[in-house]
């Protein structure tokens, strides 16, 4: 069965094997040698699977230009978020254009991959920040993140030798080849990406068995990289995630599977990213709700979804399905938005984040039509053991 193109027409494959492998390793040793932290860790093993198709490196200065200023390659692709490399300006100085680099675990010595300076350029971050994150507020967690960062960048095509060690929930990493095999051995021929970094609480539920009312599939993609410190814990993520399933999801129509990418907290152009990765994954149909990737109150409530309209169809390739802010409506008795329910906000169920935490944290059950209870009493003693590690810190 056929599936969707990846994004740019052929799924990158930058993972050096056998004899190749052998020969980078040895020529490594005599190489520069530069430290990765765990973000570009993930970032490089994105782009070695071809779930950054089309990217096979870090941006050269001319691809970046063009990303923060169209939201495209320089050959015109549709790409959203700049994925760099920056370093110390120490180095960065001493650094020759056509010279190979080998990056290195920051925290473990392991030559990860070998990288091409094929340029470096240096980079004004604040205009990144606006362009990016549509905001140069250091309490945005990615603006954060971005000024943590020299400012002196690196791009080349990277050639990658070990891939991250995978502590956790390892039967659940799927690279997009394998997830594509997947989903044709399953005879899908549509499938719906959902993203996520959070619990599945009843909003989420609800949009995803709209979408799979009209899809074959859904593919659950939790992100499980680099979260702000008050997100949830992957850990206790994947064990609500593997319970709500269990209890309430036909197994034979949903794949879960691992986004190990970093969350860069982007809103709108996040949204646009997500997308073109999943569609690598497979993926035909996107979700795209409320606030997408947002945070605070940087970003419209839908602007994640009205930035689509800067695309055709087919540059984007992957189906976006948008929806409104859901709820749980007492009147109407079941899950709802603004386009299905004629009542009052009074008689929406709403609680925020901070609420929901807190009852939690109390060892108390949100209402189950907002959580289903076998979610809520795995975040309650999520919660239990985060107080115990912490307090043992
Ligand atoms: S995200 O940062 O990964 O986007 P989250 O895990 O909260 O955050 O959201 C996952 C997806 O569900 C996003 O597409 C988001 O827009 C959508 N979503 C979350 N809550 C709601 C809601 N109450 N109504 C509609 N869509 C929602």
């Amino acid at each position: 069965m056929s599936t969707i193109q990846p994004h740019g027409g052929t799924l990158v494959n930058r993972l050096a094997q056998g004899q190749e492998r052998e020969d980078l390793l040895n020529l490594a040793n005599s190489l520069r040698k530069l430290p990765v932290n765990a973000w570009t860790l993930s970032d490089i093993d994105c782009i070695a699977v071809g779930a950054f198709s089309p990217l096979t490196g870090f941006l050269r200065e001319a691809d970046y230009r063009s990303v923060l200023d169209r939201m495209r390659l320089a050959d015109g692709t549709v790409w959203s978020i700049p994925v760099t490399f920056s370093v110390e300006e120490k180095i960065f100085g001493d650094l020759i254009i056509g010279e190979k680099v080998a990056l290195v675990g920051a925290s473990d010595g392991i030559v990860y991959a070998i990288l091409d300076v094929e340029d470096k350029y240096r980079v004004d971050q604040k205009e990144e920040a606006m362009k990016v994150f549509k905001t140069s507020d250091p309490e945005h967690p990615g603006v954060a993140k971005l000024f943590d960062r020299p400012a002196s960048y690196v791009g080349g095509e990277i050639t990658v030798l070990n891939r991250p060690k995978r502590d956790k929930f390892q039967e659940f990493y799927f690279d997009p080849a394998q997830t594509r095999a997947l989903f044709a051995e399953k005879g899908w021929r549509t499938i719906v990406g959902f993203q996520t970094r959070n619990p599945v609480h009843r909003a989420h539920e609800y949009i995803q068995k709209s979408a799979m009312e009209i899809v074959d599939g859904l593919f659950l993609n939790p992100l499980v990289g680099e979260t702000k410190s008050d997100d949830i814990s992957a850990d206790v993520r994947m064990r609500s995630y593997l319970v709500l399933l269990e209890n309430y999801y036909p197994k034979d129509r949903v794949h879960l599977g691992v986004f190990p990418a970093a969350m860069r907290y982007a809103g709108p152009r996040e949204a646009i990213f997500h997308a073109m990765v999943r569609k690598n994954y497979g993926c035909t149909h996107f979700i795209v709700g409320r606030d997408h990737a947002g945070v605070g109150d940087y970003y419209g409530t839908y602007e994640a979804q009205e930035i689509f309209r800067n695309f055709t169809a087919e540059e984007l390739g992957i189906t976006p399905l948008f929806f409104e802010h859901s709820f749980f409506c007492t009147k109407c008795g079941n899950m709802a938005s603004s386009k299905t329910c004629p009542h009052d906000k009074s008689d929406h169920m709403h609680l925020s984040g901070t609420k929901v935490r807190a009852l939690l944290r109390d060892g108390q059950c949100p209402p189950p039509e907002f959580t289903r209870p076998e979610v809520a009493k795995i975040l309650i003693e999520g919660m239990a053991e985060n107080a115990v590690t912490s307090a043992a810190e």
